[in-house]
């Protein structure tokens, strides 16, 4: 039997796993022995090397092609990875964007769209996912430092996002307690990632670490919080940034 044709006992699911912290926390929990499906929505060339990888480490992985921004293409890559793997056990919310601009600069255009897919995306993610949530799943939604504080002018939209993702945490971590579900918000800072292309420099001078996070690192708390040990966790954000926001 090929590994691919069993069904794996855990599951999880990653909006937004192409690239980044959301690639890093696929392979970190294809490698805790995950069966992980993740979203992208438009670089298929980075989601399909990542599957490989995966698999060739001897893995499940499932990339599905879903805008975040759309509701329905939310529900649908729900619907594909059930299909695939079964029931869920993690479900990692990372899909999300930094658009940077003043109040006086920011359109419109940009404003709804990182609305739709840092917070509304966020909601309907779990919303989606929750009638194929084990009993004792575990949501994690990945937010920023900045809803700490930021302490540069242009990230006021992106603050509003992520702050909106810590508050929603809390709430939807009480919906789903009767279940034994825990819900919690990472917070990293500056990450060495295509977000930051160009900025990585500026940003290690300004930590007090004198570097930006590795994707791995914020992987590793993912993996922390699916673990059975972290079932007393709920409700949290929880900053990783390298002591940023003292
Ligand atoms: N990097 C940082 O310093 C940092 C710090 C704090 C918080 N964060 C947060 O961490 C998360 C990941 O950031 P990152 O730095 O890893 O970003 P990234 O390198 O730009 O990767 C973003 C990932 O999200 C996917 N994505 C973006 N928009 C999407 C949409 N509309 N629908 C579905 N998928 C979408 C991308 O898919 P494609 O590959 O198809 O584009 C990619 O897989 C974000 O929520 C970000 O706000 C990042």
């Amino acid at each position: 039997m090929r590994n691919s044709d069993h069904r794996p006992a855990n599951v999880a699911l990653v909006f937004g796993g192409s690239r980044g912290i959301g690639a890093a926390a696929v392979e970190r929990l294809a490698a805790d022995g995950y069966g992980v499906a993740f979203t992208y929505v438009s670089r298929a060339d980075k989601a399909n090397l990542l599957v490989a990888a995966v698999e060739a480490a001897g893995g499940q992985a499932l990339a599905i092609q879903a805008d975040s921004a759309h509701p329905e293409a939310i529900r649908q890559a729900v619907s594909q990875a059930v299909d695939r793997f079964g029931t869920l056990s993690v479900l990692v919310v990372n899909a999300g964007l930094l658009r940077m601009g003043t109040i006086d600069e920011v359109s419109l255009q940009d404003l709804d769209l990182m609305l739709n897919v840092n917070v509304r995306a966020v909601y309907l993610a779990i919303q989606a996912a929750s009638p194929h949530l084990q009993d004792g799943a575990r949501v994690i939604t990945i937010g920023s430092n900045v809803a700490v504080r930021t302490g540069m002018p242009g990230a006021s939209v992106y603050q509003l996002t992520k702050t909106a993702v810590a508050g929603l945490v809390k709430g939807v971590a009480l919906d789903l307690a009767p279940r034994g579900i825990t819900v919690n918000n990472i917070q990293p800072g500056p990450t060495n990632t295509d977000m930051n292309a160009g900025a990585i420099d500026m940003l290690a001078e300004r930590s007090p670490l004198k570097r930006v996070a590795q994707p791995q690192e914020i992987a590793g708390l993912i993996s922390y919080l699916a673990r059975d040990e972290a079932r007393y966790v709920t409700g949290s954000s929880i900053t990783i940034d390298g002591g940023l926001t003292l």
